[in-house]
């Protein structure tokens, strides 16, 4: 469903990403764990082409994105739902006309269906009754819930989630992993989820990858990543402030 090849991107004269080739299987949650700053959300955006690559390509539903004209590629985007990393709610809609949104603009679906959608979706993410609410009014953790309603509001084939559960209280975080793995196991969503909460990455991912200084240096199951010898994986996944890397 995706793969990515050779993907090197520099920013501001630095190489974020420098080579980093990674597939993801139908029905499977890829977590990709990795730093602040290492290119993580840098790697989604490439994924859904708002990032265009210096060298290397993305493949997703079979086709190459820098091949696309614009129209196919928004088709595509289409069938892509996206927790951004803020939530990127619009404050000027209600929580429900942003969950809706994608609904209203692309689909021919009639209001009371599209209110029935968002119902349920909200409901899915512990937010049944907030749809009338500001985006503004709502705490951290709900915006983040309800970012994640609109993500999955067109049942997308592949889901990006950028950081589902930080800045969230345990609980709360205990059951966006929950709902991550139901979406996995009952919609058969591909996703890509990328995070350094270890614990969430434990819970959603089939296979974890470790993006660091713009290369995948591990790529495997989360036994393989627990026995993995690399000092580098071993520091990040325990959260040591002694070994090869440095506190930013
Ligand atoms: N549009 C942009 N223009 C210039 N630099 C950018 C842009 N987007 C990201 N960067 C830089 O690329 C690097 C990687 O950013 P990215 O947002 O992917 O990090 P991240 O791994 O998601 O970090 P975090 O875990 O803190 O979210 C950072 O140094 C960032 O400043
Ligand atoms: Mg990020």
């Amino acid at each position: 469903m995706i793969a990515i090849r050779g993907l090197v991107k520099s920013l501001d004269h630095r190489v974020v990403l420098n080579g980093v080739d990674l597939d993801v299987a139908k029905g499977e949650t890829l977590v990709v764990i990795g730093r602040s700053c290492c290119g993580k959300s840098v790697l989604l955006k490439h994924v859904l082409g708002l990032m265009k690559p210096d060298a290397g390509t993305v493949t997703i539903f079979g086709k190459q994105l820098d091949q696309l004209d614009r129209a196919h590629l928004y088709e595509l985007r289409m069938r892509c739902g996206v927790l951004f990393q803020g939530g990127a709610l619009f404050d000027s809609l209600t929580v429900a006309e942003n969950v809706g949104l994608g609904l209203s603009e692309n689909t021919t679906k009639s209001k009371s269906e599209i209110a029935d959608i968002v119902a349920e979706r909200l409901e899915w993410v512990g937010l049944a009754g907030i749809g009338p609410r500001a985006p503004s009014d709502l705490s951290g953790g709900m915006r983040k819930r309800a970012a994640l309603a609109r993500a999955i509001a067109m049942d997308p084939e592949i889901v990006l989630y950028d950081e589902p559960t930080t800045g969230l209280d345990p609980i709360t975080a205990e059951g966006i992993n929950d709902l991550i793995v139901r979406l996995r196991e009952r919609l058969k969503v591909t996703a890509i989820a990328v995070t350094h909460d270890m614990n969430s990455a434990f819970k959603i991912g089939d296979r974890i990858a470790m993006l660091h200084a713009g290369k995948i240096i591990f790529d495997g199951s989360v036994d393989q990543l627990r026995n993995s010898a690399d000092p580098i994986v071993q520091q990040f996944i325990v959260g040591a402030t002694t070994g090869p890397l440095e506190p930013l």
